[in-house]
């Protein structure tokens, strides 16, 4: 879909359809669209009166006849005025291109409303809810489902520039979700280790970004041998993906590190899961795909901030050579860890790549990870749990979750969870036999292979698919992190 942004008046341009958000205020107070309802002759007023109000979700069809270049208007509830948020245009967006894609509209125009944000941060809220809403898993069907594409969407607007600008950074972000979703929703004989070390690769070459891919003889020579337990039950080795951005100027500054956790299969090893629990386990490298698409949304607009991302992936699998319970392992840290699930895998891939974030002296470090069945029945599908080590870290991963929608609640990493984690025969073990706290569990044992001030956990296990509640969050993976972690980077931009 090719996306412009037009100087002109809505009544002289032509497309396929004419989108006009309005907000659930009296049509008396819907002054933007008065001189429209001139050369519609009371149409849209009429509407009001009767099929309209502007509710959310809420959409209204009507024909031009001959008023305007363009034949077809279709109306998109914002809901409420007061308050209105960027995801409040992000869903209306999303709701207006779906509907024109089912009538096979293939050049849209949108009038930019006036709802009380910036210009730019409009057109980045719409053209993002319309590319994400858009967003559909075409898989490998022999006969691909035929859906008749939108070619065009023009954002009509008196300022283009500011327009443009917003346009930029939606197509940027949206794109680096829609990436992570496709890494996620790829099958996992075709999703291994290498293939999304590929991705990863063909993402950096087209955006600038430093990237280095580690194989299992040099994952061997950093002794990462946590990770090494997870794959060695694979037939598909391992990978260690390093992304770095770090444009003119940041090459001194201490970098953000985002840490991601990419584990392309999840049987459960020898602890093995139930053939259903196995079912969603090839997304459990979504925390992996949400670094590479917020990785993907910082190089693409050159934001002037270092950043690195890392993403250790492995299959966990079961084999003869499958690593297995009661086994003894050590770290890249030197710390030994005694197995108890080999279930709790994710945790030990991620506490190689956390110790090797150290490297990088970092300001901070987020990692995020479908971590633990447990964060799902604590705080359900809506939020993701964050666990951190600093306060103003979590203030701001809040408040960038409530700006991208892409929330996270805290949870608590108190020091008695440590006990659970006690190990007889190793330094600590990789799941606690208490059937309590899992999530903070999970999040007390990464702790110890922390060793920089900054640190935030993320578990997103519960955000991992949408179940298309949200008109741009259509059923599948949901690339949940993308936004969240790129929101948060640039915040730490603007503070700067
Ligand atoms: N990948 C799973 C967690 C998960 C579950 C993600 C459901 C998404 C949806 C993780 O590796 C896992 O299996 N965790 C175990 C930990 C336990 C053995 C301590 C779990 O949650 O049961
Ligand atoms: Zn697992
Ligand atoms: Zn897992």
């Amino acid at each position: 879909m090719k996306i412009h942004v037009v100087a002109t008046d809505a009544s002289a341009y032509n497309a396929s359809v004419l989108l006009l958000f309005a907000p659930h205020i009296a049509w008396s107070e819907q002054l933007s669209l008065h001189p429209l309802n001139e050369v519609l002759q009371g149409a849209l007023a009429e509407v009001f009166s009767s099929d309209f109000a502007g509710k959310t979700g809420e959409t209204a069809l009507l024909y031009t006849r001959g008023t305007l270049p363009t034949t077809r208007i279709l109306l998109v509830g914002l809901g409420q005025r007061q308050g209105l948020t960027a995801d409040a245009l992000r869903r209306a967006a999303a709701v207006a291109v779906q509907k024109a894609r089912t009538m096979s509209l293939t050049h849209v125009a949108a009038l930019l409303p006036d709802v009380g944000l910036s210009v730019s941060d409009t057109a980045e809220a719409i053209v993002e809810g319309a590319l994400l809403g858009l967003y559909r898993y075409q898989g490998l069907k022999s006969t691909p489902d035929t859906i008749t594409a939108i070619e065009q969407f023009d954002v009509l607007t008196k300022e283009a520039e500011a327009a443009s600008d917003g346009v930029r950074i939606g197509q940027a972000i949206a794109d680096g979700t829609n990436l992570a979703r496709e890494l996620a929703n790829t099958p996992p004989n075709i999703c291994t280790p290498d293939y999304l070390a590929s991705q990863a690769e063909k993402m950096a070459k087209a955006n600038d970004l430093t990237v280095s891919i580690l194989k299992r003889k040099q994952i061997e020579a950093l002794k990462m041998g946590a990770l090494l337990a997870v794959a060695q039950g694979s037939a598909n080795p391992p990978r260690f993906i390093i992304l770095e951005h770090r444009p003119e100027g940041t090459e001194n500054q201490a970098p953000i590190v985002l840490v991601g956790k990419g584990v392309t299969f999840d049987t459960g090893g020898y602890s093995l899961k139930t053939g259903e629990g196995m079912l969603g386990m090839k997304m459990d490298m979504s925390g992996g795909a949400a670094v590479i698409g917020a990785m993907h949304v910082i190089s693409r607009l050159e934001w002037p901030i270092a950043v690195v991302g890392l993403i250790p992936a492995a299959d966990n699998m079961v084999d003869e050579r499958a690593y297995q319970p009661t086994d003894v392992i050590t770290a890249s840290n030197g710390k030994t860890i005694e197995i108890i699930s080999t279930d709790a895998e994710g945790r030990l891939l991620l506490a190689d790549a956390l110790v090797y974030a150290k490297r990088y002296t970092p300001v901070a470090v987020i990692d995020i990870a479908t971590l633990t069945g447990a964060v799902l029945t604590a705080l359900g599908n809506v939020a993701a749990g964050v666990f951190s080590t600093d306060a103003a870290l979590t203030h701001d991963l809040q408040q960038a979750g409530e700006a991208t929608y892409e929330r996270v609640w805290e949870l608590p990493m108190h020091p008695e969870f440590q006990k659970l984690i006690e190990s007889d025969s190793a330094d600590l073990k990789n799941s606690s036999t208490a059937k309590m706290a899992g999530a903070s569990v999970g999040a007390i044992f990464l702790k110890n292979f922390i060793d920089y001030p900054a640190w935030a956990h993320i578990d997103m296990a519960g955000k991992m698919t949408s179940e298309g509640d949200l008109p741009y969050a259509p059923k599948g993976a949901s690339g949940y992190g993308v936004r969240l972690l790129a929101e948060f980077v640039r915040r730490r931009i603007k503070s700067e």
